[in-house]
């Protein structure tokens, strides 16, 4: 059997090292979504985001775990989903089933942020989770829906700041996303919030009915997988 070369050595010196800071990143990241996961309370991470008011509206927003939540308020935002996209899945190959729908959105890794004006009404909701993703902890956003009559006042921008502070305090590297490529006002939107193409998303040879958005937060220059 012949000598290996320093050359041969040194890289897999290198590769056995690259592998190794790999795991710690991957274990890294995996014990600052458990530990997100494991907070009681997430609303003083973000305690002065979660009054919003400006001239035509004033809004409250708590934060619950859907375990937490109270049936009335999971049915509100299960129905108010279903106003909102039932259309836009019927018309791409996922469909609307409901059925999965209750089922991801009652799923017990669901933590919900919900939006009330000041008579109590239930006006907007983000279903989000901390998660790994690709290897990276981030903070999904599953879902964020505004009743019709209180859009455009600047609320859904609003709870994205909640999510984003969110995932800067829980150390997640950024906030993720689904967007169907058929939603051009949810695409204007999250463009304004200042969300990208993500690593993640399938390339435009793809034609997919769907891409993958996300905004980096302060613990990292950019998401990448
Ligand atoms: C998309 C949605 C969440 C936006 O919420 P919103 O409260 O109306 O948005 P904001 O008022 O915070 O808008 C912020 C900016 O986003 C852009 N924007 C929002 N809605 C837009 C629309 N329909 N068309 C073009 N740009 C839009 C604008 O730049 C807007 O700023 P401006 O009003 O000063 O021009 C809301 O329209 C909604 O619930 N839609 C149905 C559900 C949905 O598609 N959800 C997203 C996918 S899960």
């Amino acid at each position: 059997m012949g000598k290996k070369s320093t050359t041969s050595v040194n890289k897999s010196k290198e590769k056995r090292q690259a592998r190794k800071l790999e795991q710690h990143r991957i274990a890294d990241g995996m014990s600052f979504v458990t530990a997100a996961n494991k907070l009681k309370d997430l609303a003083p991470l973000c305690k002065e985001l979660l009054v919003y008011s400006n001239l035509e509206i004033v809004i409250d927003m708590s934060i619950h775990r859907v375990t937490e939540l109270d049936k009335e308020v999971l049915y509100w935002a299960i129905d108010l989903t279903e106003r909102n996209m039932k259309k836009l899945y019927e018309t791409c190959v996922w469909g609307w089933n409901k059925e999965r729908k209750v089922e991801e959105m009652s799923d017990d890794a669901a933590w919900y942020l919900i939006a009330r004006d000041n008579n109590k009404k239930l006006q907007a909701f983000s279903h989000f989770r901390f998660d790994m993703d690709f290897g990276e902890p981030v903070l999904y956003c599953y879902e964020v829906q505004i009743e019709e009559g209180e859009r455009r006042r600047g609320l859904g921008q609003h709870l994205m700041r909640v999510l984003e502070r969110l995932a800067q305090a829980t150390h997640m590297r950024c906030v993720r996303l689904t967007a169907l490529t058929h939603n051009p006002s949810a695409a204007a939107f999250f463009k304004a919030c200042g969300y990208s193409i993500d690593e993640t998303s399938p390339s435009k040879e793809d034609s997919a009915h769907y891409e993958i958005l996300s905004k980096a937060t302060d613990n990292t220059e950019e998401c990448v997988a």
